[in-house]
């Protein structure tokens, strides 16, 4: 029997199995406003009709500052509830558990599209980048501002009210983005937080605005919705944030309503060596895991069936998370059921012809 295939379930929500859609920036807001567009349903609805267990929203932002690209998805108006309450609905009846990731980019806002003509950081953007001290990212990036103690409360706020739109938008889960060197992990790493204040220094201080951030969130979700947090585990680089510091961190988040921790690393500085392989993080999935006692999402390199259900059987995960994968093969879990002689949960428009 496939372990892969099990239900999850945390607080009053069930998971049909333990794959999740890993949280992937579209870029597709077009008119730069935040809003879904045509785009965003049909590529959300197929990975659930595809069997996946967790289908997890792109970074959304907070506010209109704390995008990546001025085309990533909002949630700071009303009218950004009701265009997710679309795509909440269509995943569940699809099957599917619906998770929005809460995000604001820091200093790393403000930049073009992949695919755009033009490369990084946009230079007349009319929006402030704002991070925990004024340190670029890069000797090409911008320097960032500083944000006050008054703006370190509104930005809290900010994630608060976030949280009640994403709940009443119908999502089951949400995510706060504290990885890949994004403002929440700012906060964390010494190599981004150099204030003088108790928001910077000691690991306590640099986890302050953390502890803050839980104890507001966590009651603007009802008691059967899980808190999530996605953690770069380690920066990768001496001096940085470490996987111990991440082990620290999730245990005392615990007690504060951190059900579960999605475990990706990197993404602080630009020149970390990092050991790009099959599975390379998982390590970290596993010990936050055990170090930590709560459940944990392996992510990065998994792109086979059996990898996946290795990875769930053996304890070293509860979840895992497809990203480019999943843009290759919307399918990938259902082909994985296949592969793992598990009959694949599919829509009952195309299961009745097919099975
Ligand atoms: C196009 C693209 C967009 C991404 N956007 C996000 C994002 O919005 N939030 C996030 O936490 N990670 C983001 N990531 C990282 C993925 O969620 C994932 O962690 C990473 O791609 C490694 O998994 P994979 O090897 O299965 O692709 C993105 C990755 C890709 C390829």
């Amino acid at each position: 029997m496939s372990e892969l295939f099990q239900p999850l379930t945390l607080r009053g929500i069930t998971i049909r199995n333990r794959i999740g859609l890993s949280p992937m920036c579209m870029y597709s807001c077009e008119a730069e406003d935040g809003l879904p567009t045509n785009w965003h349903l049909p590529h959300l609805a197929s990975r659930a009709a595809g069997g996946t267990g967790l289908v997890m929203t792109e970074a959304t932002a907070i506010n209109p500052a704390g995008v990546i690209s001025p085309q990533d998805l909002g949630i700071y108006s009303d009218a950004h509830t009701e265009k997710l309450k679309q795509i909440t609905e269509t995943l569940h009846s699809l099957g599917a558990t619906s998770s929005i990731q809460l995000a604001h980019a820091g200093r790393k806002s403000g930049t073009y599209r992949p695919w755009s003509e033009q490369r990084g950081y946009i230079e007349d953007w009319s929006l402030t980048r704002h991070a925990p001290s004024p340190i670029p990212f890069s000797e090409k990036s911008p320097a960032p501002t500083e944000l006050t103690k008054p703006e370190i409360q509104t930005l809290i706020q900010q994630f608060v009210d976030a949280t009640h739109r994403a709940n009443e938008a119908g999502f089951q889960i949400v995510e706060l983005h504290s990885a890949h060197g994004y403002l929440l992990h700012q906060f964390l790493s010494p190599l981004s937080n150099q204030r003088t204040d108790e928001y910077g220094g000691s690991f306590e201080n640099r986890t302050r605005l953390h502890h803050e951030l839980f104890e507001a969130v966590r009651p603007a979700l009802p008691d059967h919705k899980p808190l999530m947090m996605r953690i770069s585990a380690t920066d990768w680089v001496d001096g940085g944030w470490t996987i111990e510091d991440s082990i620290k961190l999730c245990q005392s988040l615990k007690p504060l309503g951190l059900d579960f921790v999605d475990c990706s690393t990197g993404g602080t500085v630009p020149n970390a060596q990092i050991p790009v392989g099959p599975g390379y993080q998982v390590q970290f999935a596993e010990a936050i895991r055990k170090e930590a006692g709560i459940p944990t999402g392996a992510v990065g390199s998994i792109t086979d069936p059996h990898q996946a259900e290795a990875i769930i059987a053996s304890g070293q995960a509860d979840m895992v998370f497809i990203g480019r994968e999943m843009l290759r093969n919307p399918y990938w879990a259902n082909a994985a059921a296949i592969a793992l002689n598990t009959k694949p949960v599919r829509p009952s428009q195309y299961d009745w012809a097919v099975s």
